[in-house]
């Protein structure tokens, strides 16, 4: 079966068939769920699958040994992919297969960097430390969606494009959360061994658990009704028909006897009682092949029927999108770009200073217009000013600048044409990668629905590449709509709710907040729009509600830095009242107040 996948995906040299064996083999005896739900992919491109799965599961042993620093080990190994990248190459067989498979199918490297990050920071930690829910999920959307997403991206090459609905973005996340609890519950023994409390810290109190009884390998019968209790919690996870239901057929049996393989691993765990405090809980060979036998079938049957429409040959390889080289000592992010007339930003009395600027630039079109000119020439002279505005708020200092680049409403409104010509300006900055030359972290608020599937990768490596950065914060909106954060909001809310997860909890702003997928950006200070118009547009309701506005005439093609300086100097005179009475002015008439102490 090796041997006829590989012959599949076009694998001959024996080196390298060696390199893919490895992984193969070590998925095989390490993770055999994961394996044989690859197993169920077309046979070309199980390869690819079994280096990825290596790749991570061979970083996670990495960060879990307990000798040594796991995150020295996690950054060499990730460094060493870099150079392998570089060469096409490498010496170490999971990279060589892993270098292989990302040459073939254009991987990009940020879903490890991703991973990896995260993984680093659990093996810096150097005392047990359980996590909150909320730390849990990340833990868990950092573990799970980066693979999840290089599967979604070969399959997007063999030609199924799979999009991803934001109705489901609750659904999906519950999915990644029932994958993770499983291994946190079936790995429990495994986790404790090395003093590592892997359940979330609410669960532990709500059943009165005490740490010291889990890390001492204790079966209480508080211990009982907690693992009871999130063995249920991760079935009902892993049992959401509707994400499969929505699938083409051939990833919807995969998706669907993965989720049965897993809960089987749940089953051993609640067979395996008080065991399961002391090795690994994993399903029987005969309670696999149950499900991986007429699993495989199904799956060969439905791929005949519905094959991969351009899996014909493995893509030829090519060469993947790489990050600047790594260095021993990262060469520090260059200062910004001086204004070409050496102008220098005002001296702003730091009390004054706004710490979150949000910009509507309107005026694209009609600058355009006047000049006789196509609007798209609007949208490119737009993006030069974007780029002179971005330099201008890092020299001031400014920690966080927002810029509404397309609403839900332009995508849907404005010709296919305009919407293409805004995108592939927007293409072209973010390819540049001119702003990773700076101290600013890139992030992206609005919804991938409608938008191209690459240059929704493009926005995501973007933010991963500068995840780290400390200076201005550049959130860029790009199909974004406020009411529909305000939406996905309350129905995270509501699914939170629903899973048990908000017990006893009162939703309060802080609650609500914490659910919106802009949740840490700070409250706008400063609101700003170019153009002339007077209107919001559907942005940042939540986190402009006590904004000053600013609304100025000139057209947004206009504007440069210095426009963005007099902003924020027009702001600093501002006197912000948040609903209190101006200081300087008396609470009563002064006539009142005579009256009220001589009376
Ligand atoms: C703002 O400029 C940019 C986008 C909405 C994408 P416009 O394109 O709205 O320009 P006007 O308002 O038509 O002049
Ligand atoms: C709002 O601009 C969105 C952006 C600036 C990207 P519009 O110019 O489309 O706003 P409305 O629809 O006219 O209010
Ligand atoms: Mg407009």
């Amino acid at each position: 079966m090796f041997a006829a996948d590989c012959a599949q995906a076009e694998i001959h040299d024996p080196q390298l068939k060696a390199a893919y064996k490895t992984c193969h083999d070590y998925l095989r005896s390490t993770s055999a769920e994961e394996f044989w739900c690859l197993q169920l992919m077309p046979p070309a491109l199980r390869p690819a699958g079994w280096a990825l799965l290596a790749a991570y599961s061979l970083a996670d042993d990495l960060a879990d040994t307990t000798e040594g620093d796991g995150s020295q080990r996690l950054r060499e190994w990730r460094e060493a992919l870099d150079t392998d990248l570089r060469h096409g190459t490498s010496e170490d067989p999971v990279r060589q297969a892993l270098v292989h498979t990302m040459w073939c199918w254009n991987l990009k490297t940020a879903a490890f960097d991703v991973t990896f990050t995260a993984l680093e920071k659990d093996a810096l930690r150097t005392a047990p430390a359980a996590a909150t829910w909320q730390q849990w999920r990340t833990r868990s959307k950092d573990t799970n969606v980066p693979f999840m997403l290089q599967c979604l991206t070969m399959l997007r090459h063999a030609g199924l494009d799979i999009p991803l609905h934001l109705t489901r973005l609750d659904a999906y996340q519950r999915l990644s959360d029932g994958l993770f609890l499983t291994d946190s519950l079936t790995d429990l023994a495994d986790d404790l061994d090395r003093g590592d409390i892997t359940l979330p810290t609410e669960e532990l109190h709500r059943f009165g658990v005490c740490e010291t009884d889990l890390l001492q390998h204790r079966w209480t019968p508080a211990v009982q009704a907690l693992i009871s209790h999130l063995l249920n919690t991760a079935r009902t996870w892993l049992d959401q028909p509707q994400l499969w239901t929505g699938l083409p057929p051939g990833p919807a049996v995969v998706l669907r006897t993965g989720c049965t393989l897993y809960r089987a691993r749940l089953h051993a765990a609640e067979k395996a009682g008080p065991a399961l405090l002391q090795h690994a809980a994993r399903p029987t060979l005969a309670a696999r092949l149950r499900i991986t036998g007429p699993g495989r079938l199904l799956a060969a049957t439905t791929w005949r029927l519905f094959p991969l429409p351009e899996l014909r040959t493995a893509p030829p390889p090519t060469r993947p999108v790489l990050p600047a080289p790594r260095t021993a000592s990262p060469e520090l992010p260059q200062p910004p770009e001086p204004h070409a007339d050496g102008v220098r930003p005002p001296a702003l009395p730091a009390e004054c200073m706004p710490r979150h600027v949000a910009i509507i630039m309107d005026g694209n079109g009609r600058w355009a217009t006047a000049r006789g000119l196509p609007r798209n020439d609007g949208h490119k002279a737009g993006g030069k000013a974007l780029v002179d505005v971005v330099h201008g708020a890092a020299e001031i200092g400014l920690p966080h600048l927002t810029v509404y680049l397309l609403s839900t409403e332009n995508l849907e409104k404005r010709p296919p044409q305009e919407i293409d010509k805004l995108l592939t300006f927007a293409r072209e900055q973010l390819e540049s990668r001119d702003f990773l030359r700076y101290d600013v972290r890139i992030r992206w608020a609005g919804l991938p629905d409608g938008l191209p599937s690459d240059f929704v990768d493009l926005l995501r490596t973007n933010q991963a590449a500068t995840e780290d950065r400390t200076g201005l914060t550049l959130t860029f909106c790009l199909n974004y709509g406020g009411r529909s954060e305000l939406t996905q909001a309350a129905d995270s809310l509501a699914s939170a709710a629903r899973t048990g997860q908000l017990q006893g909890t009162r939703v309060s702003e802080h609650l609500l907040r914490s659910h919106l997928p802009l949740g840490d950006l700070p409250d706008v200070d400063l609101l700003w729009r170019t153009g002339g118009e007077q209107r919001i547009s559907n942005f940042l309701p939540w986190h402009t509600a006590y904004a000053e506005l600013l609304f100025t005439d000139k057209l947004w093609p206009d504007i440069d830095r210095r426009d963005l300086w007099k902003a924020m100097t027009q702001y600093s005179h501002r006197h912000r009242r948040y609903g209190a009475a101006p200081a300087s002015q008396p609470v009563v008439p002064a006539q009142e107040a005579r009256l009220g102490t001589s009376g």
